[in-house]
């Protein structure tokens, strides 16, 4: 059965879809991976080289139920597919907070991890990610309010595992466009590490031109360049990542 993980900060544009696709190749050197699309901006569809507009089945057409889980997974390369978004998606109704958890129940054995996009808000398809996920990973731009905002998500998670009987827990947080050349940037680290000494990566993501210019190649990082700053912190920090699920997996069978 896949771990399912939600790539996720209400923040905006703090890298969760950068995140959520170079790791989702990255992941797929090794695993299995379904990436999930569930932000109507489309981001990781494109980054992936679709376009979204002309993808016939999406997420929407599962969460309403017009196609099967199935018939909308897109593959990417070997061990990739994606699950992709359009704009449309802004306007699915959804009623309850399972209805993400339904749709996909049909292939979480095919997979050993699926990763989900989110949307920067706290809406009920948001709401649907989390609940059907067993971890968050959270991106961060490096900035005072970040910390601000990572509370915030805290509060999230703890709403959502006490009113949901859920038990989401925080896989990670990822420092994303880091400038180690920026005195805030120690500042902001200190407080990370003293704060959230269990969950923040020893990987942070550097601020890399390279990590930018890959979506409109529609390509990951790792095949846009290879060798560049942001793909090799990208494969370490999915490295790092894979072992800690690894344990977590052996203290579960515990
Ligand atoms: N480490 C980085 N270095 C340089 N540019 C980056 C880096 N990470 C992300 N970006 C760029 O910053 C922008 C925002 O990143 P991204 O789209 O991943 O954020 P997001 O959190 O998914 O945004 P949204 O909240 O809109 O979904 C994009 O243009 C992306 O290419
Ligand atoms: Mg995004």
């Amino acid at each position: 059965m896949a771990r399912i993980i939600s790539v996720a900060n209400h923040k905006g544009g703090v890298g969760k879809t950068t995140c959520a696709v170079n790791l989702a190749w990255e992941f797929s050197r090794k695993k299995r991976l379904l990436l999930i699309d569930a932000d109507p901006q489309g981001n990781s569809t494109t980054h992936l080289g679709l376009i979204k507009h002309e993808q016939p089945i999406s997420l929407l057409d599962v969460l309403t139920e017009k196609h099967s889980v199935v018939e909308a997974i897109t593959p990417i390369d070997s061990n990739l597919s994606i699950i992709t978004a359009k704009p449309s998606l802004h306007y699915v109704h959804l009623d309850h907070h399972r209805v993400l958890e339904q749709a996909i129940r049909s292939v979480v054995d095919d997979y050993d991890i699926i990763l989900i996009d989110c949307a920067p808000s706290m809406s009920v398809l948001t709401i649907n990610c989390f609940f059907v996920s067993n971890y968050l990973i959270t991106p961060i731009e490096n900035g005072f309010l970040a910390l601000e905002g990572l509370n915030d998500l805290l509060m999230t998670i703890q709403d959502i595992n006490n009113n949901y009987a859920a038990s989401l827990e925080l896989l990670t947080i990822v420092p994303n466009m880091v400038d180690w050349r920026n005195r805030l940037t120690h500042e902001i680290f200190a407080q990370l590490k003293r704060h959230f000494p269990g969950q923040l990566a020893k990987t942070s993501i550097p601020r890399n031109i390279r990590l930018a210019e890959a979506p409109s190649h529609g390509v990951p990082i790792a095949v846009y360049d290879p060798l560049c700053a942001g793909a090799l912190a990208f494969e370490q920090l999915a490295k790092e990542l894979l072992k800690k699920l690894s344990l977590l997996k052996q203290k579960e069978k515990a």
